[in-house]
């Protein structure tokens, strides 16, 4: 039997006293008797009985249900009314304060002791309850992967502060609702399977990739009565996973291409020398030198991507010099000047005046630029405009190309720097690749974005390196 230290509140002296006694008798302790409703609320929060035994009638200002109510509303204690003749009115009220039994008065010391003893009982268990569920909730709360608990028709239960982060807004009031309002693509998956390992969300508040597991919960006829749903977010190992894979394929690649490339180059370079010869030394009829003319632009573009095979397969070695970025910039804007003359675009410069110089190596600089250049023209339609400006600070010169073409798409933006991505008929997909690997190397960044108004634009940042005074 547990032994329990009680409150008992009885305005009656002989009953109390009778209580005193039996309850005594039983191996509880009577920590207080109090006859008004006001000392056993005080008495209650300052001894912190483990049971109250309240008579529901008593005499002061305080009734008992009254009393039993602020003890049960500030305090987790049990309390067991007693009552001789309670009317239907002061029992209804009773009921409302959740009691733990009744004694009926007058009272005979065995129901006491069950009705006590009963009420202990209870209150163990519900304490021990409540322990558990704040315990599987804290577990819930803060476990980082998500669960989820939706009925049959895939109705939100119970969702978690992580499941709710990559689903939803934290503000959105989410039980009740259906889990497609949410994320329809991973609602439509789980409609279809119990489990993925790499199943790519999108349409929810973050696009992620998750591995996935749907547990039914079934009753007794075996019907579901719902599923608990929990997946993890793989996002960046499926990311990094991706990056090694790629970056083994291109170096199996690059090995492969630096070979061809290398063996290719001298017998093109042997072409190109007799083309050029035959083409100054031979008098070629109109045709022929036509014919002539497109065997050497055809060799160049070759030489050029023969070039660019090897700049993505080898390191990149800089020679750096000081280097008058307005006068690189001029220079490539020149050598671009006819193509923009076909196509009737207007290139337009505004170069930062009387810049330092800068520590870089001029040649791949210059690749860098006519690269972005050609791209540029390539996406401007006729009669467009791109600019061209130079901003500098202490330690970096910031080059900037705006184009008025039709800007890049979000989806093309992840991937414009990959190697052989291209969206061109005839592109190689390497010009962005090699000019990231070049401004890399030389310590600064690349990055693009759209502009407001349209268009597409470029920045290089270059570090000024030891050329700053
Ligand atoms: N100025 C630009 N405007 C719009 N898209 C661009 C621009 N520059 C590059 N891109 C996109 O990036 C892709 C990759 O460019 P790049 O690496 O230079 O290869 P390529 O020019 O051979 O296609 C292009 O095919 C195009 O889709
Ligand atoms: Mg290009």
């Amino acid at each position: 039997m547990t032994k329990a230290r009680i409150l008992v509140v009885e305005d009656d002296r002989t009953v109390a006293e009778y209580l005193r006694f039996s309850l005594n008798f039983m191996g509880h302790t009577v920590v207080a008797v109090c006859g008004y409703g006001e000392d056993a609320v005080a008495g209650a929060a300052e001894l912190c009985p483990d049971l109250v035994l309240m008579d529901i009638n008593l005499r002061g200002k305080m009734s008992g249900v009254e009393a039993a109510g602020k003890i049960r509303e500030s305090l987790d204690l049990p309390v067991v009314y007693l009552t001789a003749c309670a009317d239907d009115d002061t029992m209804q009220r009773a009921i409302v304060t959740n009691p733990f039994g009744y004694v009926l008065k007058p009272f005979k010391e065995k129901e006491l002791r069950t009705t006590v003893e009963m009420a202990l009982y209870r209150h163990k268990m519900e304490r021990e309850l409540k322990e558990r569920h704040s315990f599987v909730e804290a577990i819930i709360s803060n476990i980082q992967s998500g669960i989820i608990v939706a009925d049959p028709d895939l109705r939100i239960m119970l969702i978690n502060p992580y499941a709710l982060k990559y689903l939803g807004n934290p503000q959105d009031a989410p039980i009740g609702r259906r889990l497609e309002e949410f994320c329809a693509s991973f609602a439509a998956a789980l409609h279809e399977q119990d489990q993925a390992e790499e199943f790519y969300c999108y349409g929810c508040a973050k696009e992620h990739v998750i591995d996935f597991n749907k547990f039914a919960m079934k009753g007794p006829d075996g019907n579901v009565i719902c599923y608990i749903i929990s997946f993890t977010d793989m996002s960046e190992i499926v990311k990094v996973r991706k990056e090694m894979q790629m970056k083994e394929r291109l170096a199996a690649i690059g090995e492969v291409v630096a070979i061809v490339a290398h063996e290719m180059r001298n017998p093109l370079f042997g072409i190109t020398s007799v083309a050029q010869i035959l083409d100054l030394e031979l008098s070629l009829s109109t045709e022929q030198d036509n014919l002539m003319k497109s065997l050497l632009t055809e060799a160049r573009k070759l030489n050029t991507l023969i070039q660019d095979l090897l700049d993505s397969s080898k390191e990149i070695k800089l020679s750096k010099e000081l280097l008058d970025l307005n006068f690189t910039i001029t220079e490539s804007v020149n050598l671009l000047e006819p193509m923009a003359y076909e196509k009737k675009i207007s290139i337009r410069t505004d170069l930062a005046e009387g810049t330092k110089p800068l520590l870089a190596d001029p040649g791949r600089t210059k690749q860098v630029l006519l690269n972005l250049l050609k791209n540029a023209l390539d996406a401007t339609p006729p009669a467009g405009t791109i600019e061209i400006t130079t901003r500098e600070d202490e330690d970096y010169m910031a080059i900037t190309i705006r184009d008025s073409g039709p800007g890049i798409s979000e989806r093309s933006m992840e991937k414009i720097f990959d190697f052989f991505y291209t969206s061109k008929k005839s592109g190689t997909g390497l010009g962005l690749a090699i000019c990231n690997r070049i401004v890399t190397a030389h310590g600064g960044s690349l990055t693009a974005g759209n502009n407001p108004d349209g268009g597409a634009f470029f920045t290089v940042t270059l570090p000024r390196g030891d050329a700053a005074p």
